[in-house]
């Protein structure tokens, strides 16, 4: 039994990554691209684990990708590859058009060949599943109801929309070719191992090395925040019991204000890491120019998964963003590596590219 898992060199998959073979033995091939956001660093624990599998392609890689599925003939495919951040899509949305849309179009058209020349039990229980975001629904006012599965698709920024085509295009293979898909839309993660490009990882590491922290327009925009492990354990469940051909929002109800968020990082800094100078790192919060197209609210009714799964996040925000600021105080060569160009060039060295 194997498990193929796109983008698992990435911060969510990486995460489901450990925390899959941390409770199961079932081998998995772990396909990323390794582009900025891709970092075997996250996976070091897994170094000499025979059921780790390495393998440095691209999700638009056809004849890779039927190779692998021969090979190693995984039960389910999970796809977390992506390009994943809003800025970079707005300077330059290409990436974006290819990995999401092109990428995942070829991925479907290697898993449906692969698929359909199963048989029996082994093609019944196969499962692919596409992990997706909350922003494809568009943003909310304040004071409307959160996001459900039936909420119309408003996606705003080339990477909302690059990923409300990779949507319907997974849905489409199921409606077509009866691909047992399943796709989910989780809310903001955070956690260990997330790129210093994103809100929370961006904010703590520039309050430690004493640089502003950037607030975009009046940092009164809500995100929904759910703590990563919580997102891995969500897909656990809908690979193993949702209802194929459905979709599960995915989320913690944790709306928050990103002022507040950086508030309560800079508390938390405070009393673990204070300033030497004795000011708080609130003195640090710059306001800057806003997002282009900058959707205000996200907020996600978890409440299907909740009922027909039974699934439930574990960390409440407060517990999972004080582990999280904990983690990057332990791990600043972690930080350090992706920040100074050091993994880049270990990856050129390994890889000759
Ligand atoms: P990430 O940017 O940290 O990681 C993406 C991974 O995909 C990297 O390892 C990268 O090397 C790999 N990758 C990129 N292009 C590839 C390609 N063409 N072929 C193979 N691998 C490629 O992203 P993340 O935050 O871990 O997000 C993972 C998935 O979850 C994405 O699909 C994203 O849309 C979705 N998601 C993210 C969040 C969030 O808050 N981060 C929330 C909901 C959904
Ligand atoms: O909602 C799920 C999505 O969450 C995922 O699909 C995306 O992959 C993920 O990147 C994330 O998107 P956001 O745009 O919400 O995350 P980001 O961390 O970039 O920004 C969070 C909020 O903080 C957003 O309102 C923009 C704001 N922000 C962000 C940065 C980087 C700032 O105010 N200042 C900043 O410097």
């Amino acid at each position: 039994m194997a498990l193929l898992v796109t983008g698992a060199a990435g911060f969510i998959g990486s995460n489901f990554l450990l925390d899959w073979l941390a409770q199961s033995d079932e081998r998995v091939i772990n396909l990323d691209a390794l582009t900025y956001a891709g970092n075997l660093d996250n996976l070091a624990s897994l170094q000499n684990d025979a059921r780790h599998c390495f393998v440095k392609g691209d999700i638009g890689d056809f004849d890779l990708l039927s190779r692998l599925l021969a090979d190693h003939q995984p039960r389910a495919v999970v796809n977390f590859a992506a390009e994943s951040h809003v800025d970079r899509s707005i300077h330059g949305p290409e990436a974006f058009i290819q990995t999401n849309i092109v990428g995942t179009f070829r991925l479907l058209e290697a898993v449906r060949a692969y698929w359909s020349h199963l048989v029996g039990e082994a093609k019944n229980s196969f499962r692919f599943l596409h992990v997706s975001t909350d922003e494809v629904y568009g943003s909310l006012a304040q004071g409307e109801a959160a996001f459900t599965e039936t909420t119309r698709y408003e996606p705003n920024s080339p990477y909302s929309a690059s990923k409300a085509a990779s949507d319907h295009l997974v849905r489409a293979y199921h409606h077509t070719y009866g691909l047992p898909a399943l796709t989910t839309n989780c809310s903001n993660n955070y956690g260990p191992y997330h790129f210093p490009e994103k809100l929370i990882p961006l904010v703590i590491h520039n309050a430690l090395a004493g640089k502003p922290l950037p607030i975009y327009g009046d940092g009164q925009q809500v995100r929904d925040w759910l703590y990563v492990t919580d997102h891995c354990s969500a897909i656990r469940c809908v690979l193993e019991a949702g209802r194929v051909g459905e979709t599960y929002n995915i989320g913690g109800w944790n709306e928050k204000p990103n002022l507040e968020v950086v508030h309560t990082l800079c508390a938390i800094l405070d009393e673990l890491k204070p300033r030497i100078d004795g000011q708080p790192y609130l003195a640090q919060i710059t306001y800057v120019a806003d997002r282009p197209g900058h959707d205000r609210r996200y907020a996600i009714d978890a409440g299907k998964i909740e009922r027909e799964l039974g699934w439930k996040p574990a960390e409440t925000f407060e517990s999972g963003i004080r582990k999280t600021v904990q983690w990057y105080l332990d791990n600043q060569s972690w930080v350090h590596n992706v920040t100074s160009g050091a993994y880049k060039k270990w990856v050129g060295q390994q890889y000759g590219t």
